[in-house]
């Protein structure tokens, strides 16, 4: 099973996050590819059962970065090239007050390709112990600002929630491959 994680990052948060959602899927036995999304071919999207997209939360969406890559899958669909492959999205933030402001509009705007691209997409399911740290249902979502929106340093309990993302959609993966339905 092979997938590809691809990331924007500007400060550091979410390359942080990336390299952890990929160290899960590797430690539940995925062969998963790290690239940042300014050196990622989108051909290199059909050799892969998995596509996890993300970045930080930039002006109540997806950096523009993560959207232009976004963009490059059109060649992707018109051959339908992606279609039924699975697809995950993770976002940082900084937020202020007490929520993110478009952490859920831009995982959902992730969503909305997979499903141009006849992709499935993975949720963050609750049931992870660790989704009560970084959870949204449309996948991981990481706080990197105090309640002042001042950055802070990624904190190892979110640290282990992306690992757990990870290796989440590594099993989710392997249940959709083999066919297996029992949770
Ligand atoms: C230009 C810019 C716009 C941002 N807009 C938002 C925003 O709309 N909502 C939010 O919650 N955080 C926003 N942030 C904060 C970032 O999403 C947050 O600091 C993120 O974790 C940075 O990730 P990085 O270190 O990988 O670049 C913004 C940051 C920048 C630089």
């Amino acid at each position: 099973m092979k997938a590809l994680v691809s990331y924007h990052s500007e400060y550091g948060h979410a390359e942080e996050i990336a390299r952890q959602i990929t160290a899960g899927l590797r430690g539940a036995g995925v062969q998963a590819e790290l690239v940042r999304t300014d050196a990622l071919q989108v051909q290199r999207l059909v050799q892969v059962d998995l596509w996890v997209v993300g970045g930080p939360v930039h002006m109540g969406g997806v950096a523009w970065p993560v959207r232009k890559i976004l963009d490059a899958t059109s060649e992707l669909w018109l051959r339908d090239a992606m279609e039924g492959k699975l697809g995950a999205a993770f976002v940082t933030f900084g937020g202020l007050g007490g929520a993110g402001g478009g952490a859920e509009l831009a995982l959902l705007s992730i969503w909305a390709v997979f499903a141009e691209l006849g992709m499935l997409p993975v949720p963050f399911a609750k049931s992870v112990p660790e989704f009560r740290d970084a959870g949204l249902h449309w996948g991981l979502a990481v706080r990197t600002g105090d309640e002042a929106g001042a950055p802070q340093p990624v904190q190892e309990a979110q640290r282990k929630a992306a690992r757990a993302f990870g290796a989440y959609l590594a099993d989710v993966l392997a249940r959709v491959r083999q066919g297996g339905g029992d949770a």
